[in-house]
């Protein structure tokens, strides 16, 4: 958004564009974008002759989007070189939920043929088809499949009634509250229309939403931007940006407002007003027509733009494979303390102080969550329960919805999630709230709603993580929860040289890290010879149950090929039957507890012919090998409930390649999305 500023329309429509492409890895399947048709700013502009705004929706990628805004439309209707004194332009990019990736069901969603109001939408209106057929019955006819489409028919419907019943001065914010009213699900919305030429209004339930403010004399404002008065005061601003997501404007300013559910954003001419809409009056059927105006402080965005940026390499998941130790090293900044000569080795994390006696005495700690983030949970129990002696228990957050499984007020209920925006996760974090749990955010992004709405947590730190498939923020998740067991343990005498191990062993994480990584080609290699299989089985137990799990889903959602975790210890009770000599099988090995039990599954894996690939400690290679062939993949050994940090390195470093090799789209997997903020 370019407020205040006169702009060509070029400046414009690469603003819009490049907020998309920071986005894209959010959802790609379709993109759209709404300008203005023509120099028709200011404030005084009547009503009746602003021609309407132009829509342009495109299928496939957001260059897919580019393309045709400049190639394939006719020049004489979008002059390039046009400017605006003031200009508010929307766009969009979009994962399918309801209907196929097509122009039709594209965002911006269009109340008429005369775009009268146009909306882009991020979540799910779940009683869309109530309002469908409400508006049908007034005369309106849809043309697309999504459920976003009732919301700018819906705007038209309020804004032709209120002129109908003699009120010509119905504002643009009392349109969207009436609308607001009407939904029900999740939303971020921005809505633009012809009626309202200069002006935006963005409003959020569920889904996240932020206003970004790029000020005309940043230098000179000093200290008081703090100060959220500013943001009413007209003309100050020379951009403001909204946006579901930091990547898009971090390019462009630092300084943002994280909108809250409820809250409507108005943009008028250059100024900023935000008003709260109450649910439950609104709810009960009173009068909205007075919400309480909004002041709040400017937050600022811990993010460079080199985060988003692919740097030397080729691929962000290859990127962020590559600076794992780096963000390890981030995640434990100021976290771990090694002690003077006398004092003990710690772990300080301030999120949490003022709830570990609380935690301590829970009945149980039940991790939550989806995807990766769930195993990464999943790889961090076993040191939980040793340290903190409470019995920990996981669940997918979707599974828990669906049972509506047993949460009490003496359980501490962990949310892991990278985005802290995901669907079912929020959900089940709201069920647990309302059981009375403990709740506890484990999330890689500040001001996220997990971040917001539990009740203490801690952030990964990660950095931004723009691959679809999670590879450091994995393993910042586990180092994270080590230092959370770490913390729970507390200063149990008994546990305290177990305790001091792994933070030694956390300190010497990033350094074995970097030293893994140098598996690098010969995992290239081992994907070429991988390329062409259909399948893959990965077998760990105890503390590499998790890696074997998280290799498998990386293989699967990335290479495209099928690929399976197994509990090494279940082998006999059923996956044995899979083996033979064509299928790979990779066996993790590396020495702990458990190494002997690995042995012997290798050895009756052999006696079934199993082509066998291991990850074995280095130094192991004949151990593991014995009476067979093999191939092995050797790596250094970390403290035992970290090795699953080392081990899942060059299970990402194979999927990255077989998928790179396999001819497929790393950063971005068909059908997947990073944050999936839809149930
Ligand atoms: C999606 C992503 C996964 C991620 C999962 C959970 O499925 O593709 O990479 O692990 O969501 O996301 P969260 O942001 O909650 O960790």
């Amino acid at each position: 958004l370019n407020f205040n500023v006169s702009r060509e329309r070029r400046y414009i429509l690469e603003v819009l564009f490049n907020g998309l492409r920071r986005l894209e890895y959010r959802g790609y399947d379709s993109a759209g974008i709404s300008i203005d048709s023509c120099n028709c700013s200011g404030s005084d502009v009547n009503r009746q002759i602003v021609t309407p705004p132009l829509v342009f929706r495109q299928e496939g990628n957001i260059e897919s989007l580019v393309k045709s805004v400049y190639h394939d439309v006719d020049a004489t209707d979008l002059n390039l070189e046009e400017s605006f004194s003031i200009h508010a332009g929307i766009a969009h990019t979009r994962w399918a939920t309801h209907g196929e990736p097509a122009p039709r069901n594209s965002h911006p969603q269009t109340s008429d043929d005369g775009n009268e109001f146009v909306v882009v939408h991020n979540g799910v209106v779940t009683n869309y088809e109530v309002l469908k057929e409400t508006l049908v019955r007034h005369g309106f006819t849809f043309e697309s499949e999504t459920d976003t489409e009732v919301i700018p028919k819906l705007a038209k419907f309020v804004f032709d009634k209120a002129n109908e019943e003699g009120d010509p001065g119905v504002t643009f914010s009392q349109v969207v509250l009436e609308v607001m009213r009407h939904l029900e699900g999740a939303y971020a919305l921005i809505f633009k229309s012809r009626h309202y030429p200069n002006e935006l209004i963005a409003c959020k339930r569920g889904s996240p939403l932020l206003l970004g403010v790029k000020l005309a004399e940043e230098a000179s404002i000093g200290a008081s931007f703090n100060d959220t008065k500013f943001l009413s005061s007209n003309g100050q601003p020379k951009e403001l940006f909204l946006s579901s997501d930091a990547n898009a404007l971090v390019e462009h300013t630092k300084k943002v407002l994280v909108i809250e559910d409820g809250e409507v954003v108005h943009l008028k001419d250059g100024g900023v007003s935000i008003l709260k809409f109450d649910q439950a009056k609104g709810n009960r059927g009173r009068t909205l027509s007075r919400p309480a105006s909004v002041e709040r402080a400017l937050s600022i965005l811990e993010m460079e733009v080199e985060q988003i940026n692919k740097g030397k390499y080729e691929h962000y998941m290859q990127k962020e494979i590559h600076e794992q130790p780096e963000s390890l090293t981030t995640t434990m900044r100021g976290r771990l303390i090694r002690g003077g000569s006398c004092k003990a080795k710690t772990v300080l994390l301030g999120g949490l102080k003022d709830h570990l006696k609380t935690i301590r005495r829970s009945r149980r700690i039940v991790f939550i969550g989806c995807g990766t983030s769930y195993n990464a949970a999943l790889a961090s129990r076993p040191i939980l329960e040793e340290l903190s002696g409470i019995p920990v228990t996981m669940e997918i957050a979707s599974d828990l919805l669906d049972r509506q499984g047993p949460i009490y007020r003496e359980d501490t209920a962990v949310f892991v999630s990278q985005s802290g925006e995901t669907a079912d996760t929020l959900n089940a974090l709201e069920y647990a709230l309302e059981n009375g749990a403990l709740c506890v955010g484990i999330t890689n992004t500040v001001g996220s709603a997990i971040a917001r709405n539990t009740h203490c947590g801690v952030h990964i730190n990660a950095g931004a993580e723009i691959g679809v498939a999670s590879t450091k923020a994995y393993t910042s998740q586990i180092v994270v929860m080590a230092m959370l067991a770490l913390a729970i343990g507390g200063d149990l005498i008994s546990s305290q040289e177990r305790r001091e191990a792994v933070i030694d062993g956390l300190f010497d994480l990033p350094s074995k890290v970097k030293e893994v990584l140098k598996l690098d080609q010969e995992m290239k290699y081992l994907a070429k010879l991988l390329m062409a299989e259909q399948s893959l089985l990965v077998f760990g137990r105890g503390y590499n149950y998790a890696t074997a799990l998280e290799g498998a889903l990386k293989v699967k959602e990335v290479a495209l090929m099928h690929s399976e975790g197994i509990l090494a210890g279940e082998m006999k009770h059923g996956p044995l039957a899979l083996v033979d000599e064509s299928l790979p099988i990779f066996v993790i090995a590396t020495r702990d507890a458990c190494f002997s039990k690995q042995q012997s599954v290798i050895q009756q894996l052999h006696a079934r012919k199993g082509r066998l690939i291991v990850m074995c400690t280095k130094g192991d290679a004949a151990s593991v090998c014995v009476g067979g062939s093999c191939r092995v993949i050797e790596v250094p050994q970390a403290v035992d409930c970290l090795q699953t940090v080392i081990n899942t390195v060059p299970l990402q470093l194979l999927a990255y390649h077989l998928t790179v090799l396999r001819g497929h789209n790393v950063d971005q997997p068909r059908n997947l999305a990073k944050s999936v903020t839809t149930q």
